[in-house]
């Protein structure tokens, strides 16, 4: 949208009073900032305006339209059928990606998937690619249109061209305190998944200690904006609100993630992780118009992992990605950390609590993550937990392996871990894991 000048100063001072800004208004500051014209004091303060006053529902949906429109959209309309994709808000050893996209894939269902790297205590999909050996992530708009051709799913890293103002509004949030405001966060996913060239996206958004959405409430809020800003754009959204107050599964850390979904893949999979990965597969199935309802969707999703067609899947995008398959189909060709420990406990009981927040940061202590934007990741850094809530536990019972490259980080880690799990006397209940879905028809209980 060309939009006419305005004096930033007014339109500063428009939301710092608490009124809102028209769409014209919010694309004349996202071109201007995209575009250097204005500056990052300017940008901040309007920012901190937007979070403290909040943007509505137009607004937001007028900031992700100037951010979508900043950079490439993708148009994919010549590659035949629906193209549906999934994002998730982030969690503690949430590898659905790698398991749902080659379910999906395998039904002929187009999946482009463009994801992000690790974020704070929370893993990203690349850095788990990575640890494939030779899969590459960064591949040119040519190349990532032949992939998704010929394997249905391709899967790789945000170029400079897709979202740019997101990007750059997402470093400066980063700095100035107001990332966490759910029309903040809804503009800048979905500004960079409309970019992709979908027909309907699937959203899974999760709420507990391992999730950025710490309340049900909040994830309920944030899932009804972003459906809002999708069916604003003509997109099909269904936004799942998801549990997070333990990681998924049993294995947190990027190769470790990807033995995990082999396992997986293979019918092997944890109850956990399998539930909210055909929840989301299935709905991924039907929108892509290949189920005639979601439960039918669930159904195909189980057949694909009972009968091998999605693990075959992975395997022929692992190969036109340049990934090594021969490690994903024996763990023991690939090069493991040096050191490993056992986290043990001095109390027995049932583990009542855990805190996915802090055991997603011992998993980054040891090196599965990063602490500054330039650190590395250790590929093969990582915890598998061997207990999970509901678990009954003995006193001395390892509760954890952790796997390292970098020795002098395991005190830390343990030190960490030591506040991640409450044992107590009396069991709790088994908590569901998929609580609520959000369309455009309003909220549903699962
Ligand atoms: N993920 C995003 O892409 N953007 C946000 O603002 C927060 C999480």
């Amino acid at each position: 949208m060309a939009s006419k000048s305005f004096n930033p100063v007014t339109l500063i001072r428009k939301k710092r009073d608490g009124q809102s800004l028209a769409r014209e208004e919010i694309a004349f500051l996202i071109e201007e900032y995209t575009k250097d014209a204005l500056p990052d004091y300017q940008m901040s303060a309007f920012l901190m305006a937007a979070f403290l006053n909040q943007l509505d529902e137009r607004e937001a949906s007028a900031l992700t339209e100037a951010m979508l429109h900043s950079g490439k959209v993708l148009d994919l309309s010549d590659i035949p059928g629906k193209k549906v994709d999934k994002h998730s808000t982030g969690g503690v050893g949430d590898k659905l990606s790698l398991i749902l996209a080659p379910i999906v894939a395998s039904y002929d269902v187009s999946v482009p998937m463009i994801s992000g790297r690790g974020l704070g205590h929370t893993g990203g999909t690349l850095d788990k690619l990575e640890s494939i050996p030779g899969f590459k992530v960064d591949v040119d708009l040519e190349r990532y249109r032949q992939i998704l051709s010929r394997a249905k799913m391709v899967m790789a890293g945000q170029t400079e061209d897709v979202a740019p103002a997101d990007k750059r509004l997402y470093a400066l949030r980063d700095v100035t305190a107001t990332v966490e405001s759910i029309p903040l966060i809804a503009s800048s996913i979905m500004s960079k998944k409309l970019a992709e060239g979908i027909d309907a996206l699937v959203l899974d958004v999760k709420f507990g200690s391992g999730a950025f959405m710490k309340t049900r409430k909040d994830a309920q809020k944030l899932a009804e904006t972003l459906v809002a800003i999708g069916e604003d754009f003509g997109k099909q959204t269904v936004a799942y609100l998801t549990n997070m107050n333990q990681p998924l599964g049993y294995k947190i850390g990027n190769w470790l993630e990807v033995e995990e979904s082999m396992e997986a893949l293979q019918g092997q999979g944890p109850e956990d992780v399998m539930e909210v990965t055909h929840t989301l597969a299935g709905t991924m199935i039907w929108l892509g118009g290949r189920a005639e309802s979601v439960e039918d969707g669930i159904k195909k999703s189980k057949q694909a992992v009972k009968n091998g067609q999605a693990f075959d899947k992975w395997l022929e995008l692992t190969e036109e990605q340049g990934g090594d398959t021969s490690v994903l189909k024996d763990f023991s060709k690939y090069s493991k950390a040096e050191y490993s420990f056992e986290f043990t406990i001095s109390v027995e009981g049932y583990i009542t609590e855990m805190d996915a927040y802090s055991i997603g940061m011992a998993s980054l202590e040891l090196g599965a993550g990063r602490k500054t934007k330039e650190d590395e990741v250790d590929p093969a850094a990582g915890i598998e937990l061997k207990a999970k809530i509901g678990s009954s536990v003995k006193k001395n019972e390892t509760l954890a392996v952790g796997f390292t490259n970098n020795k002098k980080a395991i005190d830390e880690a343990k030190k960490i871990l030591a506040n991640a799990f409450t044992v107590e006397d009396t069991n709790v209940n088994k908590q569901p894991m998929v609580t609520h879905r959000v369309d455009k028809h309003g909220i549903h209980e699962i």
